[in-house]
């Protein structure tokens, strides 16, 4: 196992994720080339990675070949990314900054934002179905269909469809936790399963990494929450305090600062028991699990 220090192994990755994903998109030369150039804009440059770097560090847990992680990667992160342009559109978040920059829709226009949204989603299918990613076929099927359920209307497109419908509502914590788990929960929970799938696992293992996903995802969308509420705008590189402006329910509207911290601490104890059977080979993800709750942005 890598003996690289976590900082420096995220940076790696980070930058492998880079490459690859200027490698699969359209050159910003090419024809339609604006479309082009709006993708190119909207997914590379910025960005932790997170789910990358969960899918390479699931990987590891499964003895996979980094090379066929990549791929997986790379798809997750063009779903989310797709994800972020269009919850940036004036019908849904109304938001103008992305990643330190202007929204896709701003930079370029709403109708071109839509159809990076579109083609990105395209994209991200077929790098997860060119490239050889399983030794048995039916292996890699079973990663498509698992990466198009968590993106939609049973994982994060119908999560944003009940995020839009709760806004000025009040929900119960369950309602929130049920909002969260798909809107954002569902991609992340992918992108552990798709790393470790292009390895190895006893099923028993697999479960455990299924454990460590769902718990890390809904962990994700509460700490942004708070972030929400308590970093600026500078440092998120997206507009701070919209989740109060635009009137929508969160952890931090529903329980408050401190218990939405506590939670996050809850949730990542759990994510860390789910990984114990694990051992050794999964201190990467144990290590992801604290960045995720200290992160600033
Ligand atoms: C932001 O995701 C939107 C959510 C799903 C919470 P990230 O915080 O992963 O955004 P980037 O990719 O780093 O910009
Ligand atoms: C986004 O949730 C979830 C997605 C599926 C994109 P948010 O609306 O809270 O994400 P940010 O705060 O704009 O990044
Ligand atoms: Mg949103
Ligand atoms: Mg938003
Ligand atoms: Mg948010």
């Amino acid at each position: 196992m890598s003996q690289v220090d976590f900082p420096n192994w995220m940076v790696e990755i980070q930058a492998r994720v880079e490459k690859t994903l200027s490698r699969c998109l359209p050159g910003a030369d090419i024809a339609p080339a604006r479309l082009h150039a709006a993708m190119r804009y909207s997914v590379l440059g910025g960005g932790k990675r997170v789910r990358p770097l969960l899918a390479f560090a699931a990987g590891e847990v499964a003895s996979a070949d980094p090379a066929r992680v990549e791929h997986a990667a790379c798809a997750v992160e063009l779903i989310h990314a797709y994800s972020l342009v269009h919850d940036d559109l004036p019908c849904m978040d109304d938001d103008s900054v992305r990643r330190g920059k202007p929204t896709t829709h701003m930079e370029y226009d709403e109708a071109t934002a839509l159809l990076v949204g579109d083609s990105l989603q395209s994209l991200a299918f077929a790098v997860l179905a060119e490239a050889r990613l399983t030794d048995e076929p039916a292996a890699q099927f079973e990663m498509l269909a698992l990466l198009a359920r968590a993106s939609g209307s049973r994982g994060m497109a119908g999560g944003q469809a009940i995020d839009f419908a709760a806004v000025g509502q009040q929900l119960t914590i369950e309602e929130l936790e049920h909002m969260h788990i798909h809107k954002t929960g569902a991609l992340i929970r992918a992108a552990v399963l798709l790393g470790a799938s292009c390895g190895r696992l006893p099923p028993a293992e697999r479960e455990a990494l299924d454990r460590f996903g769902k718990c890390t995802g809904l962990l994700f969308q509460i700490v942004d929450d708070i972030l929400d509420a308590e970093a600026d705008t500078a440092t998120l590189g997206k507009t701070a305090g919209k989740d109060a402006t635009q009137n929508k329910p969160t952890y931090v509207s529903i329980l408050g600062v401190t218990r939405a911290r506590e939670m996050a601490n809850e949730l990542r104890a759990q994510a860390l028991a789910a990984l114990d059977p694990i051992g050794s080979r999964a201190r990467r993800l144990a290590e992801l699990s604290h960045y995720i709750v200290a992160r600033q942005f």
